[in-house]
C-alpha cells in the first residue's frame, strides 16, 4: 500500500486547521462593542433627507446640554442622504452643499464633545433614497469610514438586487473587521430574512421590522408600523438578544409630535424592557421638558442597559391588557403593565407569572413616579391609563 509519510499528513492537517481558524477569525463577529444596547440619536425620523452638518453639530451640542449624554446616550448618527456619487476611483463623495466641512471635521467635532459618530450606507447598488450604495465597494468604503473617524455604521437593504442577505451583510462585516477602527455594525434589513436566526455573528444589532411611524397603531402600504404593531412582532425573538447582539425594533419616535406623552412613555418603557437600542429620533434642540424627562429617565434606561442583556418577554396577554417582564442581573424583575385599550384599566400581576414563588413578598418601585410603593405579597396591581403603562421594579 502506498502510504504518505506521517509528517506530510500532519503538515496537511495543520495547514487545514490553520486555514479554518483564520477563516473563523474573520468570520465571527467579536468586535467587543455594544455589550449593552447602543444609545444615541439618528437623523432619519425627524429630518429624513433634509440633513446637514449644522443640524448634526447642534444635535450633538443638545445631546450634551440636555443631559442625554449624562443619561448614557453617545452616538450621533447621520442616516441616508449624506452621499451623492463616486469619483472615477470609486471613492464615495459627500454632498458638499450640506456638509461643506467634510465628514472628518464633523466626526472630530462630535468626538470633541465626548460623543461618537455614526453614518449610513446600503448593501445594494443604491440607498433607499437613491444615493450610491456600498455593493462592490465594501472594503473601500469601510476604509474611508475609518479614516473619517466613524464609530457606527447603519447598513440598509434597499436595491439589494436579490443578493443573499447573509452573504451581503457578512461582506461589510469582514470589511469593517479589517478597516482599522472599531465600528458598531447595525443591520437594517427590516426582518425580511429573519436576521435573528443568522445575524448574531455578523452584526451588533439588526432591525426586526419595517420602519416605525410616529403613531400608536397605523399602517403604511410600504411596511411602516405603529409602536404596538412593532411590539407584537418582537414576541418569540427574545433568545437571539444578548450582550453584543441585539434585536432592533427601530428608532424612537418620542417627541416627534404624533403621540401623547402617555403613549411616548409607554413606547420608551417597552423599548427599554425589550433591551432595544435607544436611538432618539426627535429634534433634541427644541424638546419640551416632558419629552426630555422621558428620554432621560435613568431608572428606566437602567432596565434597558442591564448588564445581563436579557430581552424582556410578554408573560400575559388578555387582549388589550398585557404584562411584560424582564429579568435583571441582580435577580430582580422589571415589569410593565400595558393597557392598549381605550379606557383606564386595573391591571394585576402575580409574582408567579414573573418567575417567583407565590408566597414571595417583594419591594415594588414605580420607575416613572421614582417612588418605592412598599412591600407586596403574591403580586401587585395598579390603574393604568389608556395607551399607557405602569412600569415597576420588583425586588423580592
Ligand atoms: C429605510 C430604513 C430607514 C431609513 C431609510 C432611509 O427605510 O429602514 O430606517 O434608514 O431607509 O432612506
Amino acid at each position: 500500500m502506498n502510504r504518505k509519510p506521517l509528517s506530510k499528513v500532519l503538515f496537511g492537517l495543520a495547514l487545514l486547521a490553520g486555514l479554518l481558524l483564520s477563516h473563523q477569525a474573520i468570520r465571527a463577529l467579536d468586535n467587543g462593542l455594544a455589550l449593552t444596547p447602543p444609545m444615541g440619536w439618528n437623523s432619519w425620523n425627524k429630518f429624513g433627507c433634509e440633513i446637514n452638518e449644522q443640524i448634526v453639530r447642534e444635535m450633538a451640542q443638545a445631546m450634551v446640554s440636555s443631559g442625554m449624554k449624562d443619561a448614557g446616550y453617545g452616538y450621533i448618527v447621520i442616516d441616508d442622504c449624506w452621499q451623492v456619487a463616486r469619483d472615477a476611483a470609486g471613492n464615495i463623495l459627500i454632498d458638499e452643499k450640506a456638509f461643506p466641512s467634510g465628514m472628518k471635521a464633523l466626526a472630530d467635532y462630535v468626538h470633541s464633545l465626548g460623543l461618537k459618530f455614526g453614518i449610513y450606507s446600503d448593501a445594494g447598488t443604491k440607498t433607499c433614497q437613491g444615493r450610491p450604495g456600498s455593493w462592490g465597494y465594501e472594503f473601500q468604503d469601510a476604509r474611508q469610514y475609518a479614516a473619517w473617524g466613524v464609530d457606527y455604521l447603519k447598513y440598509d437593504w434597499c436595491n439589494n438586487g436579490g443578493q443573499n442577505s447573509t452573504a451581503a451583510y457578512s461582506r461589510m462585516r469582514d470589511a469593517l473587521a479589517v478597516c482599522g477602527r472599531p465600528i458598531v455594525y447595525s443591520l437594517c434589513e427590516w426582518g425580511s430574512t429573519k436576521p435573528w436566526t443568522w445575524a448574531r455573528d455578523i452584526g451588533n444589532l439588526w432591525r426586526t421590522t419595517g420602519d416605525i411611524q410616529d403613531c400608536w397603531v397605523c399602517k403604511k402600504d410600504w411596511g411602516g408600523l405603529g409602536v404596538v404593531q412593532i411590539l407584537d412582532l418582537q414576541v418569540g425573538l427574545e433568545s437571539a438578544a444578548g450582550p453584543g447582539h441585539w434585536n432592533d425594533p427601530d428608532m424612537l419616535e418620542v417627541g416627534n409630535g404624533g403621540m401623547t406623552a402617555t403613549e411616548y412613555r409607554a413606547h420608551f418603557s417597552l423599548w427599554c424592557l425589550l433591551a432595544a437600542p435607544l436611538m432618539a429620533g426627535n429634534d433634541l434642540r427644541s424638546m419640551t421638558p416632558e419629552v426630555r424627562d422621558i428620554l432621560t429617565n435613568t431608572e428606566v434606561i437602567a432596565v434597558d442597559q442591564d448588564p445581563l442583556g436579557r430581552q424582556g418577554r410578554k408573560v400575559r396577554d388578555d387582549g388589550d391588557i398585557e404584562v411584560w417582564s424582564k429579568e435583571l442581573a441582580d435577580g430582580n424583575r422589571a415589569v410593565i403593565l400595558l393597557n392598549r385599550g381605550e379606557a383606564e384599566a386595573k391591571i394585576a400581576v402575580k409574582w408567579t407569572e414573573i418567575g417567583y414563588p407565590n408566597k414571595t413578598s417583594a419591594l415594588v418601585r414605580d420607575l416613572w413616579l421614582k417612588k418605592d410603593l412598599g412591600k407586596f405579597a403574591g403580586g401587585f396591581s395598579a390603574a393604568v391609563p389608556s395607551h399607557g403603562v405602569v412600569m415597576i421594579k420588583v425586588s423580592p
